[in-house]
């Protein structure tokens, strides 16, 4: 159950409290775009409201602070609904400190197991290959989120020596890995589409011999979803090679992070690409973010792409239960695309992050009206 519903003028409203981490380089200006845009879809529903609280949590809070978040943040962090979050990362700072000190301590605490991104090429976004339609790139990754490769279990020992040796253990439990094969399934039952599982038993010969018989038994249970299973080298060939056959997908962390970023690459570039960090149990908030990074390059210009950003505040609209408006969302971000008029430079345009964010809700505005 989310939100305080509380009455206002014989309305019932429902407020969903939004914690915003906006972070480091474009993180902020990405945000900001993703919040106007929540914020006009409130306007124009009159039963919900978001209220945002924003933390100045980062690489600038740990260059005063020395650490990335407040010791109690994740305490403070558990009342919310939902983390809106922008990007971390900046120079000076160690990538894996701001990786694990921030974004991997939230997604871990709160179970954040299921990874969502969606790699579907929007009308009028550029299509890159050459033998592909646009209809062809649609597929959802559904990747593990808690545990696998990005486990943090290891050793480094001898440090520094001559026969020093490190350890990065993967972990796949029986629950972690059943829990997302079955959200997956229950996703492809839900969509009526085929459900891909991305493993790699050949070489990787415990845990993806276990990843694939895990599928098989999740599999029985599900007999009206078509399946397909692929070996990761394979997948990445074909998802470029013949993208149609991918619908619904799921895999574990380390390939999913890998192969989202080349789904990205399909679905319009890495300022248009979403993710969604989801605890479905809903006993803890869930995270919603762009998927690039705090791009240093171009941070404080204003020309940063906030489309990525105002398609995960679309995932957060879906998580709330607020489908009709996700879509409406992605629906005004085709139209401006389309229109090809106000766009970032990234995209070829000449337009800035705020004049995006501002033609995105004037076109909401219109569909909506
Ligand atoms: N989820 C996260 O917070 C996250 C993800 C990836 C990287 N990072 C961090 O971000 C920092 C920079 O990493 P990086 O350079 O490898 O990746 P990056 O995604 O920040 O940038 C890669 C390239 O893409 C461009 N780019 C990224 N987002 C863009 C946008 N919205 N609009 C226009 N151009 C965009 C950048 O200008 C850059 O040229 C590092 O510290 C890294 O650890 C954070």
């Amino acid at each position: 159950m989310f939100g305080i519903k509380a009455k206002k003028e014989e309305i019932i409203v429902e407020t969903f409290k939004i914690a915003v981490i906006a972070g480091d380089g474009i993180g902020p200006e990405v945000i900001n775009e993703g919040v106007k845009v929540l914020n006009k879809v409130a306007e124009l529903d009159s039963g919900f409201q978001f209220e945002f609280t924003y933390f100045p949590w980062g690489c600038e809070f740990y260059t005063k602070h020395g650490k990335m978040m407040d010791d109690d943040g994740i305490e403070q962090l558990k009342e919310f609904d939902a983390i809106y979050l922008g990007a971390v990362g900046f120079p000076g700072v160690p990538d894996h400190i701001s990786l694990w000190d921030l974004l991997l301590r939230i997604r871990k605490s709160f179970d954040q197991y299921v990874n969502i991104r969606p790699v579907t090429l929007l009308k009028g976004a550029h299509l890159p290959l050459v033998d592909a339609k646009r209809e062809d790139i649609d597929m959802l990754f559904i990747r593990e989120n808690s545990e696998g490769e990005y486990s943090g279990a290891g050793d480094w020992l001898f440090k520094g020596q001559e026969h020093e040796v490190v350890l990065q253990n993967s972990v796949f439990s029986r629950k972690g890995t059943e829990r997302i094969i079955r959200y997956a399934f229950e996703m492809a039952k839900k969509e009526g589409r085929s459900l891909t599982s991305i493993s790699k038993a050949n070489a990787l010969n415990y845990s993806m011999v276990f990843w694939d018989q895990v599928f098989e038994e999740v599999s029985a249970d599900y007999p009206e979803v078509d399946t397909a299973s692929y070996l990761v080298d394979a997948a990445a060939m074909l998802m470029i090679k013949d993208p149609k056959r991918f619908e619904v997908v799921v895999t574990s962390n380390l390939f999913g992070d890998i192969l989202t970023d080349l789904g990205a690459a399909l679905a319009g570039g890495i300022g248009l690409a979403a993710g969604a960090n989801i605890n479905p149990e809903r006993k803890f908030p869930s995270m919603f973010e762009p998927i690039h990074g705090s791009a240093p390059d171009i941070a404080g210009q204003g020309v940063a792409n906030p489309l990525a950003s105002i398609w995960s505040a679309s995932q957060m609209l879906d998580f709330f239960g607020y489908e009709q408006y996700g879509r409406t969302v992605l629906e005004a971000m085709e139209h401006l695309l389309v229109e090809g008029e106000v766009l970032t430079p990234d995209m070829n345009g000449t337009a800035s992050t705020s004049e995006v964010g501002d033609r995105v809700v004037h076109i909401i505005d219109s569909l909506i009206k």
